[in-house]
């Protein structure tokens, strides 16, 4: 009999959940974390990690990009059970939404209570500064294609998913509190996702802004659904790695939204495992 897609994915999911806990010490992590552009430094934190590559499990995605390190890193932070993905995958590099997210839907399956997604963005609130971190409040989502979309299966969210308290409020001001007690600035603001690879052009920033967002970039949204739709809590973070202002407009590209990422790296890495350890 032929298995029908969505059965076939709920096979899947499970086959890689299998092979993980296989390999890792526990059953169940609390957090599952995609460490984007900038939060690589929060894999250095994790005790006992038990390093993953992604071409070793089952069914997971494996990135054809060169020098993309993917794996998935299990182990202990602040004596959470912790399970990190290390690299992601964008719609833009050509993966379908299925293949985008993956990752957080297994991270999801294993049964995470918190999903932090990190990534580097552009502002557009002209009060932002380049290498800021913005606390995502909420997100409008300009991706051309729905991760959720076809047929649903039941026993992994709802066909019409909620997106009240995407961003969960209780976690923005843990890590609001956090901020402040660690003499780290933050900022809040709205993320709008596209999909790339082009940087924007001034009209679009302008457009972005009047939108009602903050920050822009080219990942999250698509992760972030996915985690609403099978009921966990989501916690987002942004580096801004440069500043999108239409009337001041600068030239950017790849390496400098890096090397701005690679600066604020510390200062985030710092106040997700502070924030983890309070969760
Ligand atoms: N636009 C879109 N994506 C981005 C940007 C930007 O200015 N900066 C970092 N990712």
């Amino acid at each position: 009999m032929e298995i029908k897609g969505k059965e076939q994915e709920y096979k899947r999911l499970s086959q890689s959940k299998e092979f993980i806990l296989g390999l890792l010490s526990f059953d169940r992590p609390d957090v599952g974390i995609i460490l984007g552009t900038g939060l690589g430094g929060v894999a250095d934190e994790i005790e006992a990690p038990v390093e993953i590559p992604y071409e070793d499990i089952p069914n997971f995605p494996v990135s054809t990009v060169k020098g993309h390190e993917g794996m998935l890193i299990g182990g202990k932070l602040k004596g959470k059970k912790i399970v990190a993905m290390k690299g992601r995958f964008h719609f833009y590099e050509g993966y379908d939404m299925g293949k985008v997210t993956y990752g957080a839907k297994l991270l999801c399956f294993l049964g995470i209570e918190t999903f932090i997604v990190s990534n580097a963005a552009g502002g557009v609130n002209p009060q932002f500064s380049r290498g800021d971190i913005m606390i995502i409040t909420d997100h409008i989502n300009l991706f051309p294609r729905h991760p959720l979309q076809g047929p649903n299966d039941e026993r992994l969210g709802p066909r019409f998913p909620d997106m009240y308290n995407t961003y969960d409020k209780d976690l923005v001001k843990l890590v609001e509190d956090t901020a402040l007690d660690i003499g780290i600035k933050v900022r809040k603001g709205v993320y709008l996702g596209l999909q790339g690879p082009t940087f924007e052009t001034a009209a679009e920033y302008r457009m972005i802004r009047m939108l009602g967002a903050d920050a822009v970039g080219m990942s999250t949204v698509p992760e972030v659904i996915i985690a609403r739709w099978m009921g966990t809590k989501v916690l987002g973070l942004s580096i801004i790695s440069d500043l999108g202002l239409p009337d001041a407009l600068e030239t950017i590209n790849h390496e400098l939204v890096l090397k701005a990422a690679g600066e604020a790296s510390p200062k985030l890495s710092k106040l997700v495992v502070s924030s983890v350890e309070r969760l």
